[in-house]
């Protein structure tokens, strides 16, 4: 498990307050976005569902300062449609022993920083204190980035499903990962969990430095 006290970080269950920016970056990225309606149903009705937000604690609104702005005003500050604090999410299901990845998504701007990998290495952390034997998902065969990501963490492809995306008809890869309760499999979390703990916090101190540089 990742500890972020010392980054700028935090990650949170997603709440019903979340879902309209989670939406927003939804369609910010994908070309058959989930709707508002269904995140909204996931995270109120969905019982085997487990999702995740990722913030960066210095864009978080501050109460005082909304409270100070003129009230037309106030949304600009935090919108609910576009909370700048929520960098990206990620979610899975539980189906008795598998963990079915269901979505995993990070603002463009924030790609590229071991933040994607965070909410990977988040998500397959809950997975296993949750039981789960192991963990599959769904990835577009030209999504390379996203491929690479899950081989890291042990994902194998398994299958092919013909057509499976609405929009342009692409297959996907059906991926799975081999016992998450396996020891070499809990050896590979431990290690990349312990490079990425060193890769955010050596970033933060980076970031503190060029700030008392500066
Ligand atoms: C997929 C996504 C969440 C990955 O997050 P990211 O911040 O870009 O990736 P990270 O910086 O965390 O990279 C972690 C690992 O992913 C792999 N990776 C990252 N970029 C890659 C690339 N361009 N090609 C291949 N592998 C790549 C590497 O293994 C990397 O580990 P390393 O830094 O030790 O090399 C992010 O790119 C995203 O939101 N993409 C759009 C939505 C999407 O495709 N979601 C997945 C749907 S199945």
């Amino acid at each position: 498990m990742i500890d972020l006290s010392g980054t700028s970080y935090t990650l949170s269950p997603m709440t019903l307050d979340d879902v309209q920016t989670v939406h927003t970056i939804e369609e910010e990225i994908y070309t058959a976005p989930w709707s508002l309606g269904a995140f909204v149903q996931e995270v109120r009705d969905n019982r085997s569902a487990h999702y995740l937000v990722l913030r960066y604690k210095p864009y978080e609104y501050e109460p005082f300062a909304r409270r100070m702005l003129p009230r037309g005003l106030r949304h600009h500050l935090n919108s609910p449609h576009n909370d700048p604090a929520i960098l990206g999410y990620g979610g899975f299901w539980l189906y008795v022993d598998e963990a079915h990845i269901c979505t995993l998504a990070l603002r463009e701007s924030w790609r590229g920083r071991g933040l994607g990998e965070l909410l990977l290495n988040s998500l397959l952390d809950a997975a296993l204190k949750q039981g789960a034997a192991f963990a599959t998902l769904e990835v577009r065969v030209s999504n390379l980035r996203a491929q690479g990501l899950y081989g890291k963490y042990g994902f194998r492809t398994v299958g092919r499903r013909v057509g499976y995306y609405t929009d342009n008809h692409e297959d996907a890869y059906i991926m799975s990962t081999e016992s998450l309760q396996d020891s070499a499999y809990q050896a590979l979390l431990a290690a990349h969990s312990q490079a990425l703990q060193e890769r955010l916090d050596a970033d933060e101190a980076a970031r503190s430095g060029s700030r008392i540089g500066s």
